[in-house]
Order: structure tokens, then C-alpha cells, then sequence
């Protein structure tokens, strides 16, 4: 049994290791952790804590991917809704869909019995405001928000620079392998704006005979590059993980055009094997890594490319 998980999983990581050791599926204990991230707003990434987008609604995505069956569920640019990562688990248990967006998918949420959340902090509506009144014209500011919204894309930066996510990778000779990912998205983005996380191939996949994947930062690039997948079909094709991984990441090196930045690549492979590798994102990258040989869960550097 293995869990891997990027750093931003630490408000729940320990809590989906109890569960697995408890015999719990393995996607309702990583939902469960992750339904512990969302909550937590120390991290300013995924859910509560998350940044808004560009005229200050919360706008959540998450996906989950049982690699046994092969079935998904995923949910992107919801609003109003905690935990995003259950919701997802429910669209691919109840639902013949892969994926709901927006109104749909809080509607979805409603009929199920999730209450209408209070989102968006103090802390971040604050900041949203003072970058809006630095940007715009008293006149446009006070005509927003109708306004041309393209040009604040251009010009307003994500106040921490990260465009994170959290990602959750199980592995199990018996349970199988699975994804779980969970994400408030990039900072002031463009309204409906889905990112890799609820993006089945490209934010995550997972097969359990063959390893699974999930990607943190630029999805605007996994996407373009379907990297997940890639990687598990790689391993498929009889690419160690080691290969695998650097495959997709060539990939992601060989974009030239369009938003360009960092990716971090998660993944798992059939024979208990992991990578985590950082594709040109500043900073120091660390991810949690607990198996059943282990007491407590390790936070490891990554791998630099
Ligand atoms: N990888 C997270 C996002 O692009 O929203």
C-alpha cells in the first residue's frame, strides 16, 4: 500500500493514511483528506483558502478516477461548494456524466444534500478589491463587473504566483491504483476558466494495471499535452516510471507558444514505484509519501528536472 500526495496535502494527509489502514476504499480515504484541505485556509490554493477569480467568486474544481474500472467523476467551476472532491466522487457514483461545470454541478451538490458554502475569506475578498482598485479607472471600477474582463487577465498576477492544486495517488496490489485531485484554481482567472484538475488525462489519470498520475501548477500546459495520460500509457507501452515521467515532462519542454511556467508530475507505477518531479517551478517542491513499511509519513524533496 502506498499514498502519495503533493505538500499541500498536509492538513489531511494523515488522516487518508488512518483511513486506508482502516480498510477504507481507497478514494473515500483520500476524499476524506482532501475534504480536510479544502477546509484548511492556511493553504491558499484549494478550496476555502483559495484565491477567487476575477470578480471575486470562488470557483472550485476537483477529480477522481478509480484506475480498476476506469470510471471518473469531476467537477469544475462550481461555486458555493466544500468539500469539491466528494462532489466529485458522487458524479461518478451516481450519475451516468464524467463531468458537471458551474450552476449544473451546484445544482447537482443541492439535490445531494450539500449546503450552499460561504467560500470566499475576508482575507482574500480584501486583497481581490485592493489589486481591482489599483488596476482600474474609478470609472471602470465603478462600472464593474461589466467591463471587458480580458485586459485584467494580462495585467493582474496571482498574489502568491502559484497556480496549485492538491493531488492524491494511491497504490495497492489489491485496492488497485487511484486519483483524487482538488484545487481552487489560479488566482483572478477569467471567469468559468477550468483548469487540469478536473481534467481526466491531463491533471490525472489512473489505471490500475499499469500506475497513475496527477499534476500540480500550469494546467494551462498539462492540458495542452494531455500529461497524465501520457505518462500512464508510457507505462503501458513498457516505459519504466523513470521514463515515463521524463517523457511527458519533454513534452511539456517542447510547448512554445501560448502561458508557460512550471509543472509538478506525480506518479505511481504497478510495482510500487514513484516519481515526483518538478518541471520548472521556482522554489523548493516537497511531496508526502507514506507505505505500509512506513510508521509515519515522510515529506520528500522532488525530483528537479
Ligand atoms: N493545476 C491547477 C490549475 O491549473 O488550476
Amino acid at each position: 500500500m502506498l499514498l502519495l500526495a503533493n505538500a499541500e496535502a498536509w492538513p489531511g494527509f494523515a488522516t487518508s493514511v488512518d483511513r486506508l489502514r482502516g480498510g477504507m476504499p481507497s478514494l473515500d480515504a483520500m476524499v476524506e483528506g482532501i475534504g480536510l484541505v479544502e477546509r484548511e485556509t492556511k493553504v491558499r490554493s484549494v478550496g476555502h483558502g483559495g484565491w477567487p477569480n476575477m470578480i471575486g467568486r470562488m470557483e472550485f474544481d476537483a477529480g477522481v478516477m478509480d484506475g480498476t474500472t476506469r470510471e471518473v467523476g469531476a467537477v469544475g467551476a462550481v461555486p458555493d461548494t466544500l468539500p469539491v472532491s466528494k462532489l466529485a466522487l458522487e458524479v461518478m457514483r451516481r450519475l451516468p456524466h464524467v463531468m458537471l461545470t458551474g450552476d449544473g454541478a451546484r445544482r447537482f451538490a443541492t439535490e445531494i444534500g450539500f449546503p450552499h458554502d460561504e467560500t470566499l475569506l475576508d482575507d482574500s475578498r480584501r486583497v481581490w478589491w485592493e489589486r481591482l482598485q489599483r488596476e482600474l479607472s474609478p470609472e471602470d471600477l465603478a462600472r464593474f463587473p461589466d467591463i471587458p474582463l480580458v485586459p485584467l487577465s494580462r495585467t493582474i498576477t496571482d498574489p502568491e504566483r502559484v497556480r496549485d492544486t492538491t493531488v492524491f495517488l494511491s497504490a495497492d496490489r489489491d485496492a488497485g491504483i487511484h486519483a483524487a485531485t482538488s484545487t481552487s484554481g489560479w488566482a483572478w482567472k477569467y471567469p468559468g476558466r477550468l483548469g487540469d484538475s478536473p481534467i481526466p488525462g491531463a491533471g490525472f489519470y489512473a489505471d490500475s494495471r499499469f500506475g497513475a498520475a496527477a499534476c500540480t501548477h500550469t494546467g494551462e500546459m498539462t492540458m495542452r499535452c494531455g500529461t497524465a495520460r501520457t505518462i500512464v500509457l508510457a507505462l503501458r507501452l513498457g516505459h519504466t516510471l523513470h521514463d515515463a515521467v521524463r517523457l511527458a515532462a519533454e513534452e511539456l519542454a517542447e510547448l512554445r507558444e501560448g502561458f508557460l511556467a512550471g509543472v509538478v508530475i506525480h506518479a505511481v507505477d504497478a510495482h510500487g514505484q514513484h516519481e515526483v518531479v518538478n518541471f520548472r517551478c521556482e522554489g523548493e517542491i516537497s511531496y508526502w509519501l507514506w507505505t505500509d513499511g512506513m510508521a509515519e509519513p515522510e515529506l520528500r524533496p522532488a525530483t528537479t528536472l
